[in-house]
Protein backbone atom coordinates (compact mmCIF):
# COMPACT_ATOMS: atom_id res chain seq x y z
CA UNK A 1 0.00 0.00 0.00
CA UNK A 2 2.97 2.63 1.00
CA UNK A 3 3.63 2.62 -3.05
CA UNK A 4 -0.12 3.01 -4.01
CA UNK A 5 0.06 6.37 -1.10
CA UNK A 6 2.99 7.51 -3.31
CA UNK A 7 1.60 7.16 -6.77
CA UNK A 8 -1.72 8.88 -5.14
CA UNK A 9 0.01 11.85 -3.73
CA UNK A 10 2.12 12.24 -7.51
CA UNK A 11 -1.46 12.25 -9.16
CA UNK A 12 -3.41 14.84 -6.74
CA UNK A 13 -0.59 17.26 -7.39
CA UNK A 14 -1.16 16.23 -11.05
CA UNK A 15 -4.45 17.73 -11.20
CA UNK A 16 -3.96 20.93 -9.06
CA UNK A 17 -3.40 24.41 -11.05
CA UNK A 18 0.08 25.55 -9.62
CA UNK A 19 -1.65 28.05 -7.39
CA UNK A 20 -4.45 25.84 -5.85
CA UNK A 21 -1.25 23.52 -5.53
CA UNK A 22 0.38 26.02 -3.45
CA UNK A 23 -2.19 26.48 -0.93
CA UNK A 24 -3.93 23.30 -0.52
CA UNK A 25 -2.66 20.81 1.80
CA UNK A 26 -2.13 17.36 0.39
CA UNK A 27 -4.43 14.49 2.19
CA UNK A 28 -2.40 12.40 4.47
CA UNK A 29 -1.33 9.07 3.46
CA UNK A 30 -4.10 7.31 5.09
CA UNK A 31 -6.40 9.60 3.75
CA UNK A 32 -5.06 8.51 0.27
CA UNK A 33 -5.33 4.70 1.18
CA UNK A 34 -8.81 4.74 2.41
CA UNK A 35 -10.10 6.40 -0.50
CA UNK A 36 -8.32 3.77 -2.61
CA UNK A 37 -9.22 0.93 -0.88
CA UNK A 38 -13.27 2.62 -0.67
CA UNK A 39 -13.43 3.23 -4.72
CA UNK A 40 -10.92 1.18 -6.44
CA UNK A 41 -10.65 -2.14 -3.77
CA UNK A 42 -14.36 -2.24 -3.66
CA UNK A 43 -14.57 -5.33 -5.70
CA UNK A 44 -17.95 -6.16 -4.51
CA UNK A 45 -19.41 -3.32 -6.32
CA UNK A 46 -17.49 -3.02 -9.65
CA UNK A 47 -18.35 -7.27 -9.43
CA UNK A 48 -21.79 -6.42 -9.37
CA UNK A 49 -21.92 -3.87 -12.03
CA UNK A 50 -20.03 -6.75 -14.03
CA UNK A 51 -22.37 -9.53 -13.04
CA UNK A 52 -24.88 -7.91 -14.97
CA UNK A 53 -22.67 -7.27 -17.80
CA UNK A 54 -22.11 -10.97 -18.24
CA UNK A 55 -25.69 -12.25 -17.81
CA UNK A 56 -27.99 -9.93 -18.17
CA UNK A 57 -30.43 -12.27 -17.27
CA UNK A 58 -30.23 -13.74 -14.38
CA UNK A 59 -27.96 -12.62 -11.31
CA UNK A 60 -27.01 -16.31 -10.02
CA UNK A 61 -24.89 -17.43 -13.16
CA UNK A 62 -22.42 -15.28 -11.63
CA UNK A 63 -22.38 -18.70 -9.30
CA UNK A 64 -20.41 -20.43 -12.45
CA UNK A 65 -18.95 -17.12 -13.61
CA UNK A 66 -15.60 -15.94 -11.92
CA UNK A 67 -14.78 -12.14 -13.30
CA UNK A 68 -11.22 -11.29 -13.39
CA UNK A 69 -10.19 -7.43 -13.39
CA UNK A 70 -7.11 -5.74 -14.63
CA UNK A 71 -7.12 -2.02 -14.58
CA UNK A 72 -5.52 1.48 -13.15
CA UNK A 73 -7.60 3.67 -11.05
CA UNK A 74 -7.42 7.18 -9.60
CA UNK A 75 -9.95 8.52 -6.49
CA UNK A 76 -7.15 11.01 -5.05
CA UNK A 77 -8.33 14.76 -6.56
CA UNK A 78 -10.00 16.45 -4.00
CA UNK A 79 -12.38 18.26 -6.36
CA UNK A 80 -13.18 15.42 -8.34
CA UNK A 81 -12.95 14.04 -11.85
CA UNK A 82 -14.63 15.27 -15.12
CA UNK A 83 -13.73 13.32 -17.81
CA UNK A 84 -10.86 11.15 -19.37
CA UNK A 85 -9.46 10.55 -22.73
CA UNK A 86 -7.79 7.55 -24.01
CA UNK A 87 -7.29 5.25 -26.56
CA UNK A 88 -7.78 1.51 -26.26
CA UNK A 89 -6.93 -0.74 -29.17
CA UNK A 90 -9.74 -3.36 -30.38
CA UNK A 91 -9.74 -7.12 -30.00
CA UNK A 92 -11.76 -9.83 -31.33
CA UNK A 93 -11.95 -13.36 -30.30
CA UNK A 94 -14.30 -16.23 -30.77
CA UNK A 95 -16.43 -17.11 -27.36
CA UNK A 96 -18.79 -18.81 -26.37
CA UNK A 97 -21.99 -18.12 -23.99
CA UNK A 98 -21.32 -17.59 -20.69
CA UNK A 99 -17.83 -15.82 -21.24
CA UNK A 100 -17.30 -12.23 -21.84
CA UNK A 101 -14.10 -10.02 -22.05
CA UNK A 102 -14.14 -6.16 -22.24
CA UNK A 103 -11.85 -2.94 -22.03
CA UNK A 104 -13.69 -0.18 -20.38
CA UNK A 105 -13.43 2.90 -18.44
CA UNK A 106 -15.53 3.26 -15.46
CA UNK A 107 -16.10 6.91 -14.31
CA UNK A 108 -18.18 6.30 -11.32
CA UNK A 109 -18.87 7.03 -7.52
CA UNK A 110 -19.04 4.51 -5.72
CA UNK A 111 -20.92 6.23 -2.72
CA UNK A 112 -20.80 4.85 0.61
CA UNK A 113 -19.45 1.43 -0.27
CA UNK A 114 -23.81 0.01 -0.01
CA UNK A 115 -24.82 -1.55 -3.34
CA UNK A 116 -27.68 1.28 -4.04
CA UNK A 117 -24.63 4.08 -3.73
CA UNK A 118 -22.85 2.86 -6.50
CA UNK A 119 -23.29 5.85 -9.59
CA UNK A 120 -21.23 5.00 -12.93
CA UNK A 121 -21.20 5.28 -16.64
CA UNK A 122 -18.65 2.73 -18.67
CA UNK A 123 -17.63 3.09 -21.97
CA UNK A 124 -15.43 0.66 -23.80
CA UNK A 125 -15.60 -2.55 -26.28
CA UNK A 126 -16.61 -5.89 -25.50
CA UNK A 127 -17.53 -9.22 -26.77
CA UNK A 128 -20.12 -10.52 -25.00
CA UNK A 129 -22.43 -13.32 -26.26
CA UNK A 130 -24.66 -13.55 -23.83
CA UNK A 131 -26.17 -9.90 -24.53
CA UNK A 132 -25.65 -9.45 -28.12
CA UNK A 133 -25.79 -13.24 -29.84
CA UNK A 134 -22.67 -13.27 -30.96
CA UNK A 135 -19.34 -13.25 -30.67
CA UNK A 136 -18.53 -9.84 -32.98
CA UNK A 137 -16.98 -6.98 -30.67
CA UNK A 138 -18.83 -4.25 -29.85
CA UNK A 139 -18.74 -0.36 -28.93
CA UNK A 140 -20.68 -0.33 -25.59
CA UNK A 141 -21.89 2.08 -22.70
CA UNK A 142 -23.64 1.19 -19.59
CA UNK A 143 -24.90 3.31 -16.97
CA UNK A 144 -26.41 2.85 -13.43
CA UNK A 145 -27.45 5.58 -10.54
CA UNK A 146 -28.02 2.95 -8.32
CA UNK A 147 -25.94 0.29 -8.61
CA UNK A 148 -27.95 -1.74 -11.21
CA UNK A 149 -31.12 -1.97 -8.81
CA UNK A 150 -33.42 -0.30 -10.79
CA UNK A 151 -32.13 2.15 -13.06
CA UNK A 152 -28.94 2.09 -15.98
CA UNK A 153 -28.49 -0.59 -18.61
CA UNK A 154 -26.09 -1.81 -21.95
CA UNK A 155 -26.33 0.23 -24.84
CA UNK A 156 -29.44 1.91 -25.57
CA UNK A 157 -31.86 -1.19 -23.75
CA UNK A 158 -33.32 1.94 -22.15
CA UNK A 159 -33.39 5.11 -21.43
CA UNK A 160 -30.74 6.93 -20.79
CA UNK A 161 -27.81 7.22 -23.16
CA UNK A 162 -28.89 10.07 -25.48
CA UNK A 163 -27.24 9.08 -29.36
CA UNK A 164 -26.72 12.24 -31.58
CA UNK A 165 -28.35 12.71 -34.75
CA UNK A 166 -25.84 11.60 -37.33
CA UNK A 167 -23.26 9.74 -35.06
CA UNK A 168 -20.64 7.92 -37.27
CA UNK A 169 -21.10 4.92 -34.11
CA UNK A 170 -23.71 4.19 -31.41
CA UNK A 171 -23.41 1.78 -28.36
CA UNK A 172 -24.15 -1.87 -29.47
CA UNK A 173 -22.77 -1.49 -32.76
CA UNK A 174 -20.16 -4.27 -34.27
CA UNK A 175 -16.55 -2.80 -34.59
CA UNK A 176 -15.90 -5.08 -37.71
CA UNK A 177 -12.08 -5.09 -38.35
CA UNK A 178 -9.72 -5.51 -34.89
CA UNK A 179 -6.26 -5.58 -34.02
CA UNK A 180 -3.71 -8.40 -35.08
CA UNK A 181 -1.98 -8.84 -31.57
CA UNK A 182 0.93 -8.57 -33.58
CA UNK A 183 0.08 -6.37 -36.47
CA UNK A 184 -2.07 -3.64 -37.41
CA UNK A 185 -4.29 -1.77 -34.59
CA UNK A 186 -7.47 -0.75 -34.72
CA UNK A 187 -7.82 2.58 -31.87
CA UNK A 188 -11.18 3.31 -30.08
CA UNK A 189 -10.61 6.80 -29.35
CA UNK A 190 -12.26 7.90 -26.01
CA UNK A 191 -12.55 11.53 -25.01
CA UNK A 192 -15.65 11.55 -22.01
CA UNK A 193 -16.19 15.05 -20.79
CA UNK A 194 -18.95 16.87 -18.73
CA UNK A 195 -20.27 19.84 -19.73
CA UNK A 196 -19.48 22.34 -17.15
CA UNK A 197 -22.78 24.13 -18.28
CA UNK A 198 -25.31 21.65 -18.59
CA UNK A 199 -24.02 18.91 -16.75
CA UNK A 200 -24.00 16.39 -19.10
CA UNK A 201 -21.42 13.83 -19.68
CA UNK A 202 -20.59 13.94 -23.10
CA UNK A 203 -19.47 10.91 -25.23
CA UNK A 204 -16.76 11.27 -27.87
CA UNK A 205 -15.44 8.39 -29.78
CA UNK A 206 -13.87 7.57 -33.33
CA UNK A 207 -12.37 4.24 -34.17
CA UNK A 208 -9.11 5.37 -36.18
CA UNK A 209 -9.40 8.99 -35.87
CA UNK A 210 -10.27 11.71 -33.55
CA UNK A 211 -13.31 11.34 -31.37
CA UNK A 212 -16.58 12.49 -32.10
CA UNK A 213 -19.30 13.63 -30.43
CA UNK A 214 -21.87 10.40 -30.49
CA UNK A 215 -24.44 10.95 -28.00
CA UNK A 216 -24.74 12.38 -23.95
CA UNK A 217 -25.29 10.50 -20.32
CA UNK A 218 -27.78 13.71 -19.21
CA UNK A 219 -26.91 14.74 -16.10
CA UNK A 220 -30.55 14.23 -15.30
CA UNK A 221 -29.81 10.63 -14.58
CA UNK A 222 -27.67 10.98 -12.24
CA UNK A 223 -28.18 12.35 -8.50
CA UNK A 224 -26.18 13.39 -5.74
CA UNK A 225 -22.46 13.90 -6.38
CA UNK A 226 -22.19 12.41 -9.60
CA UNK A 227 -24.31 14.77 -11.20
CA UNK A 228 -21.58 16.57 -10.74
CA UNK A 229 -18.59 15.37 -11.00
CA UNK A 230 -16.79 11.83 -10.39
CA UNK A 231 -14.96 10.39 -7.55
CA UNK A 232 -12.79 7.93 -9.31
CA UNK A 233 -11.68 7.04 -12.73
CA UNK A 234 -10.91 3.62 -13.74
CA UNK A 235 -9.79 2.21 -16.99
CA UNK A 236 -8.64 -1.38 -18.20
CA UNK A 237 -10.06 -4.92 -18.46
CA UNK A 238 -12.46 -7.47 -17.73
CA UNK A 239 -12.92 -10.82 -18.46
CA UNK A 240 -15.65 -13.61 -17.30
CA UNK A 241 -16.03 -16.85 -17.91
CA UNK A 242 -16.56 -20.32 -15.97
CA UNK A 243 -13.24 -21.57 -14.36
CA UNK A 244 -13.32 -24.79 -16.91
CA UNK A 245 -13.41 -22.34 -19.65
CA UNK A 246 -11.10 -19.06 -19.27
CA UNK A 247 -12.03 -16.11 -21.46
CA UNK A 248 -8.93 -13.91 -22.65
CA UNK A 249 -8.74 -10.41 -21.90
CA UNK A 250 -7.18 -8.04 -24.05
CA UNK A 251 -5.74 -9.31 -26.91
CA UNK A 252 -5.34 -12.68 -24.53
CA UNK A 253 -1.61 -11.48 -24.43
CA UNK A 254 0.20 -10.81 -20.81
CA UNK A 255 1.92 -7.01 -20.58
CA UNK A 256 5.19 -8.40 -20.12
CA UNK A 257 4.62 -9.04 -23.62
CA UNK A 258 4.52 -5.84 -25.34
CA UNK A 259 4.59 -6.62 -28.92
CA UNK A 260 1.26 -8.61 -28.33
CA UNK A 261 -0.54 -7.15 -24.90
CA UNK A 262 -3.09 -4.57 -25.71
CA UNK A 263 -2.97 -0.95 -24.41
CA UNK A 264 -4.38 2.10 -23.39
CA UNK A 265 -2.25 5.18 -24.31
CA UNK A 266 -2.91 8.82 -24.47
CA UNK A 267 -4.28 8.81 -21.04
CA UNK A 268 -5.70 12.17 -19.94
CA UNK A 269 -7.90 13.36 -16.80
CA UNK A 270 -9.72 16.33 -17.23
CA UNK A 271 -10.70 18.78 -14.13
CA UNK A 272 -13.47 20.78 -12.70
CA UNK A 273 -12.29 23.90 -15.57
CA UNK A 274 -12.53 21.37 -17.97
CA UNK A 275 -8.39 21.24 -18.82
CA UNK A 276 -7.17 17.70 -19.79
CA UNK A 277 -4.09 16.50 -17.33
CA UNK A 278 -1.84 14.07 -19.49
CA UNK A 279 -1.23 10.76 -16.94
CA UNK A 280 2.39 11.32 -17.01
CA UNK A 281 3.11 8.37 -13.88
CA UNK A 282 1.95 5.28 -12.68
CA UNK A 283 -1.06 5.03 -10.88
CA UNK A 284 -2.37 2.69 -8.57
CA UNK A 285 -4.02 -1.02 -10.22
CA UNK A 286 -5.90 -3.66 -9.63
CA UNK A 287 -5.55 -6.99 -10.59
CA UNK A 288 -7.58 -9.81 -9.34
CA UNK A 289 -5.57 -12.69 -10.75
CA UNK A 290 -2.08 -11.56 -11.62
CA UNK A 291 -0.80 -14.57 -12.79
CA UNK A 292 -3.48 -15.01 -15.37
CA UNK A 293 -4.72 -11.35 -15.86
CA UNK A 294 -2.15 -8.20 -15.60
CA UNK A 295 -1.42 -4.50 -16.21
CA UNK A 296 2.16 -2.75 -16.98
CA UNK A 297 2.89 0.45 -14.78
CA UNK A 298 2.00 3.61 -16.57
CA UNK A 299 4.31 4.77 -18.57
CA UNK A 300 3.88 7.92 -20.82
CA UNK A 301 0.34 7.67 -20.32
CA UNK A 302 0.26 3.99 -21.70
CA UNK A 303 0.02 1.02 -20.33
CA UNK A 304 -0.22 -3.15 -21.24
CA UNK A 305 -2.67 -5.30 -20.10
CA UNK A 306 -4.63 -8.56 -20.55
CA UNK A 307 -3.57 -12.04 -20.32
CA UNK A 308 -4.73 -15.76 -20.26
CA UNK A 309 -3.99 -15.97 -24.23
CA UNK A 310 -6.75 -18.09 -25.45
CA UNK A 311 -6.62 -20.22 -28.82
CA UNK A 312 -7.92 -18.95 -30.73
CA UNK A 313 -7.10 -15.68 -30.70
CA UNK A 314 -7.65 -13.90 -34.31
CA UNK A 315 -3.73 -13.80 -35.89
C1 LIG B 1 -17.68 -2.56 -0.32
O1 LIG B 1 -19.04 -2.71 -0.59
C2 LIG B 1 -19.69 -3.61 0.28
C3 LIG B 1 -21.09 -3.88 -0.24
O2 LIG B 1 -21.94 -2.82 -0.15
C4 LIG B 1 -19.66 -2.98 1.70
O3 LIG B 1 -20.33 -3.82 2.59
C5 LIG B 1 -18.21 -2.82 2.10
O4 LIG B 1 -18.14 -2.16 3.35
C6 LIG B 1 -17.43 -2.01 1.07
N1 LIG B 1 -16.02 -2.10 1.38
C7 LIG B 1 -15.24 -1.02 1.43
C8 LIG B 1 -13.80 -1.30 1.69
O5 LIG B 1 -15.64 0.11 1.25
C1 LIG C 1 -23.32 22.40 -23.09
O1 LIG C 1 -24.43 22.87 -22.39
C2 LIG C 1 -24.94 24.13 -22.84
C3 LIG C 1 -26.07 24.54 -21.93
O2 LIG C 1 -27.11 23.59 -21.92
C4 LIG C 1 -25.36 24.03 -24.31
O3 LIG C 1 -25.77 25.29 -24.77
C5 LIG C 1 -24.19 23.50 -25.13
O4 LIG C 1 -24.62 23.29 -26.46
C6 LIG C 1 -23.69 22.20 -24.55
N1 LIG C 1 -22.56 21.70 -25.34
C7 LIG C 1 -22.60 20.53 -25.94
C8 LIG C 1 -21.39 20.18 -26.74
O5 LIG C 1 -23.55 19.77 -25.85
Amino acid sequence: MGILVVVAGALFALLLPPAAYASRSYPTGEEADQKLHAIINNETNSIRGLIDHVSPHHDKASDANIIYFAYHGVATAPNGYYGFIGTMDVYGFPLSQGQGSAAAVWISDEGDGARSGLKNIMIGWDVLPDLYGDSKTHFYTKWTNDGYQSTGCFNTKCNGFVPEKGAAIAPGDVIDRVSSPKGAKRNLNLKIIKNGTSGDWLVHTGLDRDPQLIGRFPRSLFTGGFADKAVGVLFGGVAAAPLTNPAPMGSGYLPTDVKSAASISNIQLIDQDGRAWPVTGDLPKVETNPSAYAVSPIVNGQFFYGGHQQPPVVP
